[in-house]
């Protein structure tokens, strides 16, 4: 079985960047499901659907066209029926979009295949909220990510700063508790430790610090060699 490391935890907790530096550092492949989700938003955006159109979105999520790219300089380039929508996917804006997609079913269902379908040799890092607990759930190694609601805003403030002009430090830290509120709060798939997850609080951890504890992690599973 093509073995899977799932990277749940609610926005700004350095999911993303910890589940990149983890798959450049295994060699595996990465699934950044939020942008899938942030890709539905999108659509329907681009197809002018209705924001309460819930049939509307599951069939944009089921037929959408999208692909991830790298430009030469390194930056990821992501295209959604052939138009580059790489500026406008990590705003705020598209992440409240993407959050009240997410709570629908049917789009959640939607997406289900597609996100397994990432699943090849040699393993997968899936970066997300229900990774570990609705579509991967055998995964061997399960991590939630957290870190204090201050600093989480701090971190996607500085994410988000060059890209995005219209930010301010306290309208995010309300957007951020909102889109978590409605992400935990939602009847299906809500965002929360799958049971056999390993908790880890980044508050006060560097990203090479929590890598480390990832890749021990791991290594205590068999995953990889000790020390990779
Ligand atoms: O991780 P990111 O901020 O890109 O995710 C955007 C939104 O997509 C989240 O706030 C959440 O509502 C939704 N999402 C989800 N399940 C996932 C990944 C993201 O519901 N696995």
């Amino acid at each position: 079985m093509i073995p899977v490391v799932t990277i749940d935890g609610p926005s700004g907790s350095g999911k993303g960047t910890i589940s990149r530096a983890l798959a450049q550092r295994t060699g595996w492949h990465l699934l950044d499901s939020g942008a899938l989700y942030r890709l539905v938003a999108l659509a329907g955006l681009l197809e002018g659907l209705a924001v309460d159109d819930e049939a509307g979105h599951a069939a944009a999520a089921a037929r959408m066209r999208v692909c991830f790219d790298v430009a030469p300089d390194g930056s990821e380039r992501v295209f959604l029926q052939g138009q580059d929508v790489t500026a406008g996917l990590r705003t705020e804006t598209t992440g409240a979009g993407a959050s009240r997609v997410a709570a629908w079913p049917s789009v959640r269902t939607a997406l289900l295949a597609r996100q397994r379908a990432f699943v090849q040799p040699p393993g997968l890092v899936a970066d997300g909220r229900d990774m570990g607990t609705v579509v991967f759930q055998d995964a061997p190694l399960k991590i939630f990510l957290t870190a204090s609601a201050q600093e989480r805003a701090r971190r996607r403030y500085n994410q988000l700063k060059d890209k995005d002009s219209g930010v301010s430090l306290a309208g995010l830290s309300r957007e951020i508790a909102e889109r978590d509120l409605r992400d935990a709060t939602r009847p299906i798939a809500p965002l929360q430790p799958a049971t056999d997850a390993c908790v880890i609080d980044s508050t006060a951890l560097s990203v090479g610090q929590v890598v480390a504890r990832a890749v021990e992690l791991g290594a205590l599973r068999g995953l990889w060699p000790a020390g990779l």
